[in-house]
């Protein structure tokens, strides 16, 4: 049976360390100039039903400087569109590739490629989880932070698909997290309930950003209007507006707190200018980084090494 990799979930915390360590890891020997061949011979499908810059430009980079190669397959354009049924999608992409990374609306569809696959299904976003994207975010945390021990990181704004991730971060890695979201907009209930239950550290589900980032060394924020999510934008844009991160709201959190955002940022919706383009802001090391866990995540799941 493959590993796949279809929410953090998936991995407990000494196999989260390893994705963590290796992705550093393979960053500084990148630096030094060694070349990295470990996948050459394989290749991976990427399925993506939804737009992605980073995301897909990362997994690409990271497949070929491992010496790998890629298909990139937009969904529209596979038989999927013409309702092909996803266990044989699962099953015919199985005989030709070593692994797929997977964009797309619902959770299910991951699920159930990842059911009925023989190769590592990899969720590159559904609109329940961001994964990899989390596993990024917490290598560019440890660059700056050094250790998650007594670490409290805030979550500011949309309940959403990053946010349920980083609520499963928490309870496997072991650091505190105080989300601030607005009533009606929290992260899912069964995941926040799931989490909490075996969390070694608060994660407190609020409603003010203040009480969020007070004593938070990190703090994190994401767009108000998630991908196909656009027809709520009106009604979004108003009742989002109190939990902007901005430098007023970064005055309630430490000095050398940093801000991280996944990208794209609305600047001036959730994020502003100011805020995004300031030194305390890390977004452009995230973007990074999601190269260098890539490769972390391709080589040990398409190598069967965890
Ligand atoms: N952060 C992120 O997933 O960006 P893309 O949508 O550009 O892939
Ligand atoms: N929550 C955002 C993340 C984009 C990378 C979305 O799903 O659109």
């Amino acid at each position: 049976m493959p590993r796949h990799f279809q929410s953090l979930e998936d991995f407990n915390k000494k196999e989260l360390q390893s994705f963590l360590f290796r992705a550093a890891e393979l960053k500084e020997e990148l630096a030094e100039g060694i070349l990295q061949r470990q996948l050459e011979g394989k290749t991976i499908g990427l399925v993506f039903e939804k737009p992605s810059t980073r995301t897909r430009v990362s997994f690409e980079a990271a497949m070929y400087g491992l010496g790998g190669q890629v298909i990139f397959l937009s969904a529209r354009d596979t038989q999927l569109a013409r309702s092909e049924p996803l266990k044989d999608m699962a099953r015919v992409m199985s005989r030709y590739v070593n692994g797929m990374v997977v964009r797309t609306f619902g959770q299910d569809v991951v699920d159930e490629l990842a059911q009925y696959s023989t190769v590592p299904v990899i969720n590159a976003l559904t609109d329940l989880h961001h994964p990899c994207q989390v596993l990024s975010d917490i290598m560019t945390v440890l660059e700056y932070k050094k250790s998650l021990d007594g670490l409290k990181i805030a979550w500011v704004g949309d309940g959403n698909n990053m946010a349920n991730s980083w609520i499963q971060a928490a309870s496997i890695l072991g650091f505190e997290l105080a989300l601030a979201c607005p009533e009606g907009y929290e992260p899912d209930k069964e995941i926040l309930a799931k989490a909490s239950s075996i969390a070694e550290q608060p994660i407190n589900l609020l409603r003010d950003p203040a009480e969020a980032v007070a004593g938070a060394e990190v703090i994190n924020t994401d767009v108000w209007v998630s991908m196909g999510q656009e027809d709520e934008l009106d009604g979004r844009l108003k009742l989002f507006a109190p939990y902007q991160v901005n430098s007023e709201l970064l005055a309630r959190a430490p000095a050398g707190a940093i801000v991280l955002h996944c990208l794209p940022a609305h600047r001036d919706e959730e994020i502003s200018e100011e805020v995004l383009e300031s030194k305390q802001c890390v977004a452009f090391d995230q973007a990074e980084n999601k190269m260098h866990m890539h490769k972390a995540i391709l080589e040990l799941l398409l190598s069967d090494a965890l």
